[in-house]
């Protein structure tokens, strides 16, 4: 087993002392001991600091900042300060600034303002980095090299002419030819055939639509772009401190990066949650599932949360008492060994002054937020040694596809109102409901390890991934599938001979027409017999279904594909491949989600009530260690397996049944 993180639970923030004095440094050492800190990220932004002019460095600030962390034994996660250039850079290179799909370049004086393909930014960053390898690579504070931040967060996609020419040359390794290309962006359309290389550009500002694998293809190729400007500080500190993991923050179900394939090249998965007081408990779940299975259940870290507000939503509500903790100890039963905060010290100037912080603007350790962020320091320091080395597994998946997720989303299509993610979360809500645990994979992946795997909205099959899928029903395995999968190939082209084209036969269907319907349709679904029965609404989409050796479950009641199939199974093999033609309610995916874990064998680590999660981290002796995390606002109870217990957080014995106060958890471990 690799273990990039410390034997330990990581606690702590970023945090920015070039923007106070020396004396509040000491002071802020004094209060992350209070609050048993034990990493912080610093030099996130400090690029201008670091090189005031172009080829100077000044690293005497960092040098003492380093040395403070080390003499307080607090882990540095040091970031390589690339995220956002000086602004003399812009004066000098100002073919680094962005431009906007409409023709705009942007100007310095936020941040990000960089084209992911300059070759000035890559190669000045490149320089940076080396410098701060070079200089810190055996820094005894030194743990993880935070590389960038946020890649793409402002900067996902530029249109100037850098790109332009990144674009071609991208394209050319792909399809070698024009003649390929113009296959592949099936340009015997709308008069889009290209003849001459130079032709070929971003998707920038035209008329209407544009040509969709020229869309597919940008997106493709510009999380690539910030995978090269990653690859590029990889490569060098891979080089000059090869035993030093590499991490950078991910956001969360964000869209441009295709995370399964950029944490291939990370050591820790890291990434950054800043959920509004309304998200959902199987939301937030969710994102650490499958930030977790990125490297495939290795432990994941929370790089950034707020422990209180943020400053850039409309309106910014504080989280409740409790909640701050409860994020964080769904974090850990979720499989991440840590969670940091952004930030430490709540900032007196600039954008975020008004963004939450352990330190607010007060300045003591008296606060309710601090307090209760020490407090949850203190439980992770108790829990850090039962943990640490243990690890969540699933048996059960959802897939997710990033280059799906682009071609899916494309306008124009049938609707507007197909949001992947929201599907996604939809179709896990059933399973965590049921504290069955979930890995999130991409469709291409291993199945072995697996019994059940639901794939929402899968329209685009990428070469292999309908075998994959048949070789896991074949020998035994659950599956299911939903309205638009099996649509189109790599190239988003569509699979003729009758939808879900590969997929017909493992579904025993043929989707003659389907349906979406604008906000004031709906239809039902009408189930007959067994433990499904009932009549639910749905909304969405509709379809006319052919049965082709499948049944059907359901059936819709309305319109003229009344008494029609609505939701099917088909016996493939040794398993079962259901599919749903709709958007149904979350009372049917719930008893569905029930009936593919009875037929796929998965129990539930324990049944709870709404709102209390249970989750499960097994150790390398075998022993296990339950969560129990209760999100509402009473006191719940929950019944344990037989034998005593002994909950960590508080040290006290349990048997038969836990009862677990409002917004509170409770980590139990046998005897
Ligand atoms: C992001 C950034 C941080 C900070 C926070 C504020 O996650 O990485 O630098 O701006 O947002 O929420
Ligand atoms: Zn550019």
């Amino acid at each position: 087993m690799q273990q990039f993180f410390p034997d330990t639970i990581l606690y702590g923030g970023d945090y920015n002392p070039e923007q106070w004095s020396e004396a509040t440094w000491q002071e802020d050492m004094r209060m992350v001991k209070l609050a048993h800190v034990n990493m912080l990220t610093i030099n996130v932004f400090s690029w201008a600091l670091l090189e005031p002019r172009p080829g100077q460095y000044h690293f005497a600030q960092l040098d003492r900042m380093m040395d403070m962390l080390a003499e307080h034994d607090v882990y540095a996660d040091l970031a390589t300060g690339t995220a956002s250039p000086p602004t003399w850079m812009s004066r000098l290179y100002p073919s680094m600034l962005l431009v906007t799909r409409e023709g705009n370049r942007v100007s310095h004086g936020s941040r990000q303002h960089y084209c992911p393909n300059s070759p000035d930014y890559r190669r000045k960053s490149a320089d940076l980095v080396q410098q701060l390898a070079e200089r810190y690579g055996s820094h005894p504070a030194l743990k993880i090299w935070h590389i960038n931040n946020e890649y793409g967060c402002h900067n996902a996609q530029c249109y100037c002419d850098n790109c332009a020419e990144a674009f071609r040359a991208w394209l050319q390794e792909r399809y070698h030819s024009l003649e390929t290309l113009n296959d592949a962006w099936g340009t015997s359309f709308w008069s889009q055939r290209y003849y001459h290389w130079e032709d070929v550009l971003p998707p920038r500002l035209t008329t209407t639509f544009h040509n969709p694998g020229q869309r597919l293809d940008y997106w493709r190729f510009m999380s690539d772009s910030l995978l090269g400007c990653y690859h590029i500080e990889e490569e060098i500190l891979r080089s000059a401190t090869p035993a030093i993991p590499l991490t950078t923050n991910f956001m969360v179900g964000f869209k441009p990066v295709d995370s399964v394939s950029w944490a291939r090249h990370m050591d820790i998965v890291s990434f950054d949650m800043y959920p509004p007081n309304s998200a959902s408990i199987w939301g937030t779940a969710f994102s650490h599932d499958l930030m977790r299975s990125l490297k495939g259940g290795q432990p994941h870290l929370v790089m950034e949360m707020s422990p209180s507000q943020v400053n850039w939503m409309a309106r910014n509500p504080h989280k409740r008492p409790g909640r701050m903790r409860l994020h964080i100890m769904q974090a850990l039963a979720h499989g991440a060994n840590g969670s940091l905060f952004f930030q430490w010290r709540q900032s007196q100037a600039g954008a975020e002054m008004l963004h939450g912080a352990i330190v607010t603007h007060e300045g003591s350790e008296h606060t309710r937020i601090f307090q209760e962020a020490a407090r949850v320091g203190g439980e992770l320091q108790r829990l850090s040694e039962y943990i640490a080395n243990s690890r969540v597994s699933a048996q059960a998946a959802v897939l997710v596809d990033w280059e799906n997720w682009w071609a899916l989303e494309y306008q124009p299509s049938p609707s507007d109102r197909l949001s992947y993610v929201q599907q996604l979360i939809a179709h896990y809500r059933g399973l965590h409901r049921l504290n069955i645990p979930v890995d999130v994979v991409a469709p291409d992946a291993d199945f072995g390890s697996y019994h059940l795997i639901i794939a929402p909205l899968l329209y685009m099959l990428r070469p292999g991934v309908a075998e994959n899928l048949q070789r896991f029903v074949e020998r035994g395995g659950v599956l299911l599938t939903t309205y638009f999968s099996g649509i189109v190939d790599q190239n988003d082209h569509i699979l003729l001979g009758g939808y879900p084209a590969p997929l017909r036969k493992l579904l025993g269907i043929h989707v003659e027409e389907f349906d979406p319907w604008p906000d004031d349709m709906s239809n039902e679904v009408k189930i007959t017999e067994g433990e499904l029965s009932g009549v639910y609404p749905c909304e969405l989409w509709g379809e006319l279904i052919h049965l082709e050796g499948a049944q059907a479950i359901g059936t819709f009641t309305s319109d003229y594909y009344a008494d029609g199939p609505a939701l099917t199974v088909n016996q493939f093999g040794q398993g079962k491949a259901y599919y749903i033609a709709t958007q149904a309610d979350p009372a049917l995916l719930s008893k569905l989600s029930e009936q593919l874990c009875r037929e796929a064998q998965l129990s539930p680590i324990l049944a709870s009530p709404e709102g209390v999660e249970v989750t499960r981290r097994v150790r390398p002796d075998g022993q296990v260690i339950y969560f129990i995390l209760n999100h509402t606002g009473q006191t719940q109870r929950v019944s344990l397996p037989a034998g005593t217990f002994r909950s960590l957080l508080d040290d006290k014995q349990i048997t038969g049944e836990a009862e677990i106060s409002a917004v509170d958890a409770m980590v139990l471990v046998a005897l």
